[in-house]
């Protein structure tokens, strides 16, 4: 697929998305929201790629919303298509059997934040700023926001956020658990990729089952999540990983992961 609003880029494993549309502080349109869909979809299937970073092209933002200008004259259903559209693309990337991680570099707002959410680990730049601004312009968040939002820092500060569309900074967005880290803007893309890199030395089938237990585990009550889980532990088992990672352990060497 060819891509005119993300620049994607794969070295050892590590593949980085840019969402590139710097003219609207990388605002999400609907094409944008077509190729993000496709990237994921090529990036999941992709044996060469191990793990995926999402940014954001320039200095000022990862992505500042689903894009006004375009959304202003929709009709009530092609504004549902438009959220329907969005939520696969969250979706795509949180069911992603890679690990995600957000290298937040500026302005995550509306749809930047849910963009955000929907990855496994968020790293923000000291610069990045957060925000589900849409009741100023008379609307909700309408790519997961209002759900991905309070399952994450919990229902009483979502909804402060929700209803007060106040913007907060990345060391206050660090106090609420909405990002993991904060680091310098000149270290960010580093620091996400040196993470990448952590998690790549780790035994492959473990770290996609990893994340499959934690995403599919909390929608489900405590007994199913933990049967789940045994499950999904079994299933370990039948991997040559499980063999490897604890026969270096054994031997006291490094494992050599086949990622089967
Ligand atoms: N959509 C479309 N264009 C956008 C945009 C957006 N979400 N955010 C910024 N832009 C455009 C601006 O219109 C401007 O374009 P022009 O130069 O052609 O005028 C350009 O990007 C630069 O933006 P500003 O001049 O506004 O830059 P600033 O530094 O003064 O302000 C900002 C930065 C605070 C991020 C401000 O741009 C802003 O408030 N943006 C909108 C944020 C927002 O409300 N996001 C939520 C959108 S709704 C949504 O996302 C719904 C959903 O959940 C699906």
């Amino acid at each position: 697929m060819k891509f005119e609003n993300l620049l994607i880029e794969t070295v050892e494993g590590i593949a980085v998305v840019t969402v590139n549309r710097p003219q609207a502080l990388n605002a999400l349109n609907q094409q944008t929201l077509v190729e993000l869909q496709g990237a994921f979809a090529d990036l999941s299937n992709n044996e060469a790629v191990q793990v995926i970073i999402l940014t954001g092209s320039g200095e000022k933002a990862f992505v500042a919303g689903a894009d006004i200008a375009a959304m202003q004259p929709l009709s009530a259903l092609d504004a549902r298509q438009f959220a329907k559209l969005g939520h696969e693309v969250m979706g795509a990337i949180e069911k992603s059997p890679k690990p995600v991680i957000a290298a937040v570099n500026g302005f995550a707002l509306g749809g930047g934040c849910e963009l955000a959410l929907a990855c496994d680990i968020r790293l923000a730049s000291e610069k990045a700023r957060f925000g589900q601004p849409e009741v100023n312009l008379g609307v909700i968040p309408g790519f997961g926001g209002t759900q991905r939002l309070a399952r994450l820092v919990g229902k009483g500060v979502a909804l402060e956020l929700l209803l007060t569309g106040d913007l907060i900074d990345a060391a206050e967005a660090y106090r609420i658990g909405l990002v993991n880290k904060v680091v310098p803007q000149a270290e960010l893309l580093e620091a996400a990729k040196k993470m990448a890199a952590r998690i790549l030395s780790k035994g492959p089938c473990a770290v996609k089952l990893a994340k499959e237990a934690v995403r599919n585990g909390l929608e489900m009550d405590l007994d199913k999540a933990n049967q789940y889980e045994a499950d999904l532990f079994g299933l370990c088992f039948a991997s040559s990983d499980q063999k490897e990672g604890m026969q270096a352990f054994l031997e006291k060497r490094t494992p050599r992961f086949q990622g089967n």
